[in-house]
């Protein structure tokens, strides 16, 4: 099969406009569309097709016990879908659409195969203008993991979506880069508060402050399991991941590698460890800067591609620099976490 790319960053342009009405073709009959959304890139499939769905899951790789997400244009299609309780009504009036995912009751529309078998659903309404743009012409819910064969990290570029699926789906939407970088914020919106499945850029303190609690699952003080996904290892570079705290400690590790006679470790840092190890003479070719340490906008956006470049660098080991784990910080860790763990 040979996968087309179609530029829709200027929407109303022809070629976007053609895109995207092909987009909904394909949608329709059952075909899958990588596509952009303010997070990272979807894969998606007409949500009410249980073959369209399998075709996600076999296109990946994905294990069948990982639940997909249903994105929705419009909050009418999300309540079509699944129970809304008044915790997602105010959830939705101050995070929709964005970057929150929200587990709900399902209304057994959608084939079993979506949620794994569970009897909730997971929807989010997106508020990327193309994603909007091909939801509204696919006319229906559609499902969409991220983009990315299962195990590698997510896209954050068309062109990361190509190296992962090329061959094995029709057509990809190049929205160009995305604004965020990690997946969305993933909570159980069931109870009185919310439950936190996965962090993202939706904050578990702005959660806390707008809900009065909202506990991460599978603390100690919180009954329920995390969410399926998260037992799996994500993000994996090829390489061995190193994480360190500072400049210092990267230095020092780089040092006793190199004293094993060890390869070269590619290093991501921040801008301003970055200034520094050169200085003390570490060749810029090592080094991937990740953005300013006071910005963990700037690890979010970049964390991912650079796990990548360093797979195409063919780093053995990477030695990685922490930011705190505060506010969107706790995101990023999250993944750069399972990014180091050997599991
Ligand atoms: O930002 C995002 O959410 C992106 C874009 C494309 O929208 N999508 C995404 O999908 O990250 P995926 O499939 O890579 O991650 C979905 C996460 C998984 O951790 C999955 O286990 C969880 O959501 N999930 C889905 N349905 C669930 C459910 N019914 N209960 C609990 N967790 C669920
Ligand atoms: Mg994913």
């Amino acid at each position: 099969m040979e996968t087309k790319l179609c530029d829709i960053q200027n929407l109303n342009s022809e070629e976007a406009l053609r895109g995207l009405e092909q987009a909904g073709e394909i949608l329709r009959s059952g075909g899958l569309v990588g596509f952009p959304t303010e997070t990272v890139y979807g894969l998606g499939a007409n949500a009410f097709d249980a073959e369209a769905v399998a075709a996600i899951f076999a296109a990946k790789g994905r294990p069948g016990d990982n639940p997909l997400i249903v994105h929705v244009a419009s909050l009418q299609q999300a309540r079509e879908l699944v129970e809304f309780t008044p915790l997602a009504e105010k959830l939705a009036e101050c995070y929709w659409p964005g970057p929150l995912t929200m587990v709900l009751d399902s209304r057994g529309l959608v084939p079993a195969s979506v949620s794994a078998g569970l009897s909730t659903l997971a929807v989010r309404f997106p508020s990327h203008p193309g994603a909007l743009a091909m939801l509204r012409a696919a006319e229906r819910p559609i499902a969409a993991p991220s983009a990315n064969l299962s195990g590698r990290p997510s896209p954050t570029l068309a062109g990361h979506v190509l190296e992962d699926l090329q061959g094995r789906i029709p057509l990809i939407l190049d929205g160009g880069p995305v604004e965020i970088g990690l997946e969305s914020t993933v909570v159980d919106a069931r109870g009185e508060y919310p439950i936190l499945l996965r962090p993202g850029k939706v904050t578990q303190d702005a959660l806390k402050l707008l809900c009065g609690d909202c506990p991460a699952a599978g603390q100690a003080d919180c009954a329920r399991p995390a969410s399926p996904g998260m037992k799996y290892r994500h993000y994996a570079p090829q390489g061995q991941l190193f994480l360190v705290k500072n400049w210092r400690e990267a230095e020092a590790l780089r040092h006793s590698l190199l004293q094993e006679e060890a390869p070269q470790p590619l290093l991501l840092l921040s801008e301003e460890s970055s200034r520094e190890l050169q200085r003390r003479g570490v060749p810029e070719t090592q080094i991937i800067s990740l953005g300013s340490e006071e910005e963990p906008a700037d690890f979010a956006h970049n964390l991912f591609a650079a796990l990548r470049e360093a797979d195409h660098r063919g780093a053995g080991y990477i030695i990685g620099q922490s930011i705190p784990a505060i506010g969107l910080g706790a995101a990023v860790m999250n993944r750069y976490t399972k990014a180091a763990s050997k599991k």
